[in-house]
């Protein structure tokens, strides 16, 4: 990866995008700045100083040294520039009035971190059961169903200084891959977006509702075309929904049984949130998930005499 160029921020005329270069044409690294990151990253180059720029997110840094300056992000390789083609880069870029550029963002294939060996094609429940049994190294917490359920509290408060661990996110997206669907045909999709710049769009698609921008976001939008009933389509647009609802609760609750908290928002602009995500597809509800602030006990509910009629 090389170094390539400053371009300018696609969501704030403010800050900048930082560009390094593979080989491949798809082979590309971004770092996004953000104004006051960019000011600060400024200040130390044009007075030639060594130092430290922290980012947002108060895990990632950039290490201004003599020679060569470091960018150690969170979740994220370390990427290194001569310190002289960046200074020159970034005072050049401060130099000119810029203008935002917007970008296209395409969805990639998802890996789960656990790799199945000789996996037989057809066979795809044996990726999903290994997901689903693995314990890994870290004790799982109490995962009764029912204890889960009983607890569970939704958050909007997520301590983003905790990471979620990757193979917390895999069972979670097994989770909504094992929720029963119209007919089987799985009239859902999710997209795990992992893009910051994303989430920060999908904020203001969710209404500026601030915990959108969470550690895991997970956007279930409905697929009617994969239902492939002979019923009107009012009715396959219904199990899309439900399929896509369901998927989504039962990822919920597995974040739950992991330890972890979440927000359901329903509250989107699904034309926005589309275009964000870049699909067709009619998104029906955002899963945002991490490790809550504070752990809070469930919120109450009506008498389960005045929920549940008996038909005799
Ligand atoms: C269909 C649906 C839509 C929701 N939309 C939002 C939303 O847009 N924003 C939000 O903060 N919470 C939203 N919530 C979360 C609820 O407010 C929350 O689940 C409810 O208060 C019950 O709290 P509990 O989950 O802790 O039991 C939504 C929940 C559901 C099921």
């Amino acid at each position: 990866m090389d170094f390539f160029q400053v371009e300018p921020a696609y969501i704030s005329k403010e800050g900048c995008r930082l560009i390094w270069k593979g080989n491949d044409e798809d082979d590309q690294d971004v770092i996004v700045l953000s104004k006051e990151e960019l000011e600060s990253l400024v200040e130390l180059l044009s007075k030639e100083s060594t130092g430290k720029v922290e980012l947002e997110d108060e895990f990632s840094t950039i290490w201004v040294n003599t020679d060569t300056t470091q960018f150690r992000l969170k979740e994220h390789k370390m990427l290194e520039v001569k310190t002289q083609l960046l200074r020159k880069e970034i005072l050049e870029y401060k130099k000119i009035p810029q203008e935002q550029k917007p970008i296209k963002i395409y969805p990639k294939e998802y890996f789960p971190s656990i790799t199945i060996e000789d996996e037989d094609r057809t066979e795809n429940n044996k990726t999903l059961d290994s997901i689903l049994g693995n314990k890994d190294k870290t004790v799982t917490p109490e995962s009764d169903f029912f204890r889960v359920i009983a607890i569970r509290r939704s958050t909007r408060n997520f301590d983003t200084t905790r990471l979620v661990e990757q193979w917390k996110i895999d069972k979670i997206l097994a989770a909504a891959d094992t929720a029963p669907t119209a007919g089987n045909f799985q009239g859902f999709e999710v997209f795990y977006v992992r893009n910051k710049e994303v989430k920060k769009r999908l904020v203001e698609a969710a209404n500026n509702q601030p915990y959108v921008n969470a550690p895991v976001v997970l956007v279930f939008c409905k697929d009617p075309s994969r239902v492939k009933m002979n019923f009107r389509p009012e009715i396959l647009a219904k199990f899309s929904l439900q399929d896509a609802t369901l998927a989504a609760a039962y990822s919920q609750i597995a974040a739950s049984a992991l330890g972890l908290s979440s927000i359901w928002i329903g509250m989107i602009d699904e034309e926005k949130v589309r275009r964000i995500i870049d699909t067709n597809l009619i998104p029906s509800s955002i899963l945002c998930i991490g490790y809550p602030h504070r752990n809070r006990p469930p919120k109450s509910r009506r008498k389960l005499k005045d929920l549940i009629h008996v038909i005799e």
